[in-house]
């Protein structure tokens, strides 16, 4: 038996876009998540995060690695074999008009996963739904409106307690607070924070923003083109980024200043197609300091930076991955 949750291993997923081209959505990604630990993937938009937590939770299969879940590898479950992981397993998605059915009232959405996963009493149900309405704090008063009486935000919290409701030791988040506004965003993540201490549920949080992670998450995976590029402590990736795509990222994020301005203009440029990955290092072609050699070599994680740091970067081996 092994401590971790959850153990993906060379994870990789080929979509077939229009005539049959190969898109490489996920290349040789591995990563674990230990019990109770919230670990955040981070990337730009199209870099494959959706596809790593669809795949995660088994709504795509893998095209090769391993998916282990409870030392069970479930990329390689018949899809009736599936049923009994949901329950353990949940995911949040980042649309939550389009994750719920207006039809239903909010009782009845929350209701759902109950129903599906055993809980064959009807009063233990309705009990369970109003406390999960207070977990997530949601008014009572909600459960009897239909979503489109709802706000965004109030909406997220319903997908979340449906998410919750079935006690998953696993709930990915694909970036649950991206479709709603600025204003509704940290009260979400204060309940994530919140759920995280009361349910001892782990998460892995996707986001395309730095910033909202920081507030989150225990450890960080930066995925760039499908690939992960760094990964540590949160604490240590903020301090001292490693991978130059990380560093501008960062850079990014901070208070106006020259060197903020430099980083900027640094990512300007466009993150190469899925269809033809380049040879080298996938960030190559927008990395300040990339060498000839970067545009040939692959590289892959390496130890660097503070203890459990790593990153794919071959300047790291030289002491040269400061842009
Ligand atoms: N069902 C699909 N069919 C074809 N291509 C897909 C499909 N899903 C995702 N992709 C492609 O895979 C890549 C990664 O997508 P995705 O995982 O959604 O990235 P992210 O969530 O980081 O924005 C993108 O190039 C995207 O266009
Ligand atoms: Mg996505």
């Amino acid at each position: 038996m092994s401590t971790d949750l959850l153990a993906v291993t060379h994870l990789s997923k080929t979509f077939r876009g229009p005539g049959g081209v190969a898109i490489h959505a996920v290349n040789d990604v591995s990563f674990a998540i230990r019990p109770g630990e919230i670990v955040a993937l981070v990337g730009e938009s199209g870099s494959g995060k959706s596809t790593i937590g669809r795949a995660i939770t088994r709504l795509i299969r893998p095209s090769a690695g391993q998916v282990v879940f409870r030392d069970r590898d479930i990329a390689a479950l018949a899809e009736d074999e599936c049923r009994p992981l949901r329950k353990d397993l949940q995911i949040v998605f980042q649309d939550p008009w389009g994750a719920l059915n207006p039809r239903l009232r909010v009782r009845t959405l929350i209701e759902e996963p109950l129903k599906l996963h055993g809980t064959a009493d009807a009063r233990a149900r309705t009990a369970r739904v109003e406390a999960l309405a207070d977990r997530v704090r949601l008014s009572r008063e909600l459960l009897g409106r239909y979503p489109n009486e709802l706000s965004g935000g109030q909406l997220q919290r319903v997908c979340i307690a449906r998410a919750i409701a079935t006690d998953p030791a696993l709930v990915v988040l694909d970036e649950p607070t991206s479709s709603l506004d600025l204003s509704v965003r940290a009260g979400i993540l204060r309940l994530l924070n919140t759920l995280r201490r009361e349910t001892g549920a782990a998460m892995l949080f996707i986001s395309h923003d730095l910033g909202t992670v920081r507030l989150i998450s225990d450890r960080i995976l930066v995925l760039y083109l499908g690939g992960v590029v760094e990964e540590g402590a949160t604490r240590d990736v903020f301090e001292r980024p490693q991978h130059p795509y990380t560093q501008a990222l960062l850079s990014a994020h901070l208070p106006p200043d020259p060197k903020a301005k430099l980083a900027r203009h640094l990512l300007d440029g466009e993150i190469p197609s899925a269809i033809h990955l380049p040879p080298g290092c996938a960030f190559a072609s927008r990395c300040p300091i990339a060498t000839e050699r970067c545009r040939h070599e692959r590289p892959v994680l390496m130890a660097a930076g503070a203890a459990d740091q790593r990153a794919a970067c071959l300047l790291v081996a030289e002491g040269k991955n400061r842009i």
